[in-house]
């Protein structure tokens, strides 16, 4: 008989936990019970689920003393840094999307495209990187893997979902002329280069976010990355126009090819046909749209792609889904 295995998702009343419940009822995994966990706010609220009522429950630090296999944690980085320690203690395996243990050494971060060797060596907290983070670095690994990266430049036009239900809110309020809540401007009508906070070096936590995950996952700590993030007026998916300076010269057909036979890539480049990834098209799938792919000329061998995907789907909820699924194949 199959193995079974039981499942905690926190913050399931979120963006991402909606998302979440979604991908797991599409995917439908061995997994024979979910505990579905809110803060007080939305303790008690009833959800529908794989065709059967569940009650939203309160986390509380006895909530993992049931046992659990897998947790999958999408409440912010301080219910993280409470609670996921609590959870790994226990036995439970946690898939955490926020940053809090990103950057820690013993703290496998992982896309399963990418690196999904990574999983083996968890301490039982596993890390779900960044929304932009995520995108970018499918199209990076293809391109590392035959031409060998030696830059990256990054430019984001992100989407108001990344900063969750309050950042819907805000632009839907901003549209009617009222107050931002979450961004500091209004974010309709407006571009903000201002995701996160500002640190002293200039950039912003998201930015240097962009940096030191690409890092860890293409396990190369010395690449050169920068980057740009803007927070833009559209309700859901990321774009980005990614700038790389390869080791290797390459052919553009050939190029093309590499990205359109990576797992979990759709290479969308017709322009005579105007068609190129869009925010549009992207939003509700798992994959991440590449397109705009064009010889940069400034340099030797380099490169601009513009690439799409779903900040809550492929940058939160499937990723770390997927993850579940890695871990699952493992045991
Ligand atoms: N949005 C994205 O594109 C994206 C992408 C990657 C990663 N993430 C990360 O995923 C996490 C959730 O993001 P989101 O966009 O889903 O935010 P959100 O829409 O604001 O949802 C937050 C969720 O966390 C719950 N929560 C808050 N405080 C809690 C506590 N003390 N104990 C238990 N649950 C608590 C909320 O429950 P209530 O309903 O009770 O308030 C809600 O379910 C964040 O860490 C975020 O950085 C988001």
């Amino acid at each position: 008989m199959q193995k079974t295995y039981k499942l905690a998702l926190v913050g399931a009343t979120g963006l991402v936990g909606r998302t979440a419940r979604t991908v797991l009822e599409e995917k439908n995994l061995p997994i024979s019970e979910y505990v579905f966990f809110s803060s007080s706010r939305s303790a008690g609220t009833k959800i529908q689920f794989m065709g059967k009522e569940y009650v939203v429950r309160e986390l509380k630090e006895d909530s993992f003393d049931e046992g659990f296999d897998f947790a999958i944690f999408s409440a912010g980085g301080s219910t993280s840094k409470k609670f996921a320690p609590i959870a790994s203690s226990k036995g439970c395996i946690v898939v955490d999307n926020s940053s809090a243990f990103r950057m820690e050494p013993d703290v496998p971060l992982v896309v399963p495209e990418v690196n999904p060797q990574d999983v083996s060596w968890n301490h039982g907290i596993i890390a779900n990187p960044n929304c932009s983070t995520i995108q970018a670095v499918l199209p990076l690994k293809a391109l590392d893997t035959t031409y060998h990266i030696k830059r990256v430049v990054y430019s984001t036009y992100q989407a108001v979902s990344g900063a969750g239900q309050k950042g819907v809110l805000d632009f839907e309020n901003t549209k009617q002329g009222l107050s931002p809540n979450k961004f500091p401007h209004p974010i309709y009508n407006n571009c903000l280069p201002h995701i996160d906070d500002f640190l002293e070096n200039g950039y912003t936590k998201e930015e240097m976010k962009m940096v030191n995950e690409t890092r860890k996952i293409l396990g190369n700590p010395d690449l050169k990355v920068t980057a740009t993030t803007v927070r833009v007026p559209v309700l859901n998916c990321h774009s980005e126009s990614i700038n790389v300076e390869l080791e290797k010269d390459f052919k553009l057909d050939t190029l093309k090819e590499t990205l359109a036979n990576f797992p979990g890539i759709i290479v969308e480049d017709n322009t005579l046909e105007n068609e190129y990834p869009l925010a549009t098209h992207s939003s509700g799938h798992d994959e991440v749209y590449v397109g705009r792919i064009r010889r940069d000329f400034s340099v030797e061998n380099g490169v601009n792609l513009w690439v799409v995907a779903d900040n809550i789907r492929k940058g939160a909820a499937t990723n770390a889904i997927q993850i579940v699924e890695l871990l699952i194949a493992e045991q």
